[in-house]
């Protein structure tokens, strides 16, 4: 998992302080490090805790927090402290950062405002602390969407085993949204039977907090969690735009890999997930219906500075007899193909059939090892370890 900001909060109001807490105890990279309801005692508990940042909460008492910012900023200057007060006035705010506070938060804290400012503290300490597509520089997930050229092309297939593949590195905590919302099979693929769906989370928007989420999601052995579409399909129109988005705003500062598998309709939240990735992997195929669709989704997401550029295709079950070439294929979609995945239908239908990832059926496949490459080339390294029957995978189920 990603980096853990280990955290000290005062407050001396149970009523604003209770709620912060909780707030903090369900973010995955935060560990709660000190917690303390009087100014006085704040810079002992600092001095003895050393955490990676302090949230100072100011309405109890304003000028005492102000006070003790200002001595906290001198006393521990590496030490990022975010202000926290029901009073949002440009005075508030410019007290607070002229104190020596670095970010400020109106009560009651929004989550992802949280996460946000979190986020930006923990950039600020250690600018080079991830790394993203091609190793750009990234703070936060890589969000992976993965969408196909037409039906059947092998987005799923490739979602789940990509995700799976991910997941084999212990620096990395990997979770796939099914977002095909009617017929999506990705819990078929993995053989989980989820207790709770994108409907439920739609459903709890109001109250959804990371504890709520993450106890929604279903964890695969291979280390992989699925969010995954709701078991009834009329479910399906429950879930809009906004709950994505709230959604993904979380899973991603919470997971370094998000990836989304979406439907083939181009609906309102397949294009709410293109805008919220960082890369969108298009899979298309060697066939003309294929190819013909890559050009017209290339055009519309072309047309689109923002989506167009991140736009990857890859070409799945390369190699069958029947193949249109792939320098036809480059000419005609006028994009270079950036991974090529070979066409093995007796592994790949046996693992789909079985419930279980090529990484566990068929581990030294070339469809497995093509997969595992796929996963190097987005995150520029060699993240997935060889496959073996010894390995961390085989612990679990
Ligand atoms: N590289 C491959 N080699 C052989 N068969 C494959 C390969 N990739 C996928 N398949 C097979 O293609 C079929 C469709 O795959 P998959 O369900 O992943 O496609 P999809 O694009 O998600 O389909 P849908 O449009 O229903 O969402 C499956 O039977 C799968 O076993
Ligand atoms: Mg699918």
């Amino acid at each position: 998992m990603r980096d853990v900001q280990r955290i000290a909060i005062v407050d001396p109001a149970d009523a604003t302080r209770e709620p912060l807490r909780n707030m903090l105890l369900g973010v995955e990279s935060v560990w709660l490090e000190a917690e303390c309801s009087r100014y006085e005692f704040f810079l002992d508990v600092i001095r003895q805790s050393k955490p990676d940042v302090v949230v100072v909460s100011l309405d109890a008492d304003h000028a005492k927090a102000l006070q003790l910012i200002a001595q906290l900023a001198q006393e521990c200057p590496g030490t990022p402290i975010l202000a926290v007060s029901g009073r949002g006035d440009g005075q508030s705010i410019l007290q607070a950062l002229r104190s020596g506070a670095k970010e400020f938060l109106t009560s009651p804290v929004v989550l992802e405002e949280l996460l946000t400012a979190l986020q930006r503290l923990h950039r600020a300490r250690d600018p080079g602390s991830s790394s993203g597509v091609n190793g750009t520089a990234k703070a936060e997930s890589l969000v992976i969407a993965v969408a196909g050229a037409r039906g059947g092309v092998g987005s799923t297939s490739l979602a789940v085993n990509l995700g799976c593949t991910l997941a084999q590195n212990p620096h990395y905590g990997v979770a796939l949204i099914d977002l095909d919302l009617a017929l999506g099979d990705a819990d078929v693929a993995l053989d989980l039977m989820p207790d709770y769906t994108l409907a439920d989370v739609a459903l709890n928007i109001e109250r959804l907090d990371m504890t709520f989420l993450r106890r929604s999601l279903c964890k695969h052995g291979s280390g992989l969690s699925l969010l995954p579409h709701p078991v009834q399909m009329e479910d399906a129109g429950l879930i809009r735009e906004e709950h994505l988005q709230r959604v993904i705003g979380l899973l991603r500062a919470s997971y370094t890999h998000l990836i989304l598998d979406l439907s083939k309709g181009f609906n309102p939240t397949d294009v709410t997930a293109l805008r919220m990735a960082d890369v969108i992997l298009l899979v298309s195929q060697l066939e003309l219906t294929s190819l013909r669709n890559t050009v017209r989704i290339l055009l519309t997401l072309g047309g689109d500075p923002t989506l167009g550029e991140k736009v990857k295709v890859v070409l799945n079950r390369v190699g069958s007899d029947a193949d249109i070439g792939l320098k036809k294929a480059e000419d005609t979609i006028g994009k270079q193909v950036f991974w090529q995945v070979p066409n093995d239908a007796r592994s790949m239908i046996e693992s789909r059939n079985a419930g279980v990832p090529l990484l566990q059926h068929a581990p030294r496949s070339k469809i497995q090892q093509s997969v595992a490459g796929l996963a190097q080339a987005l995150c520029g390294k060699a993240e997935a370890p060889a496959p073996s029957k010894k390995g961390r995978f085989f612990s679990f189920k």
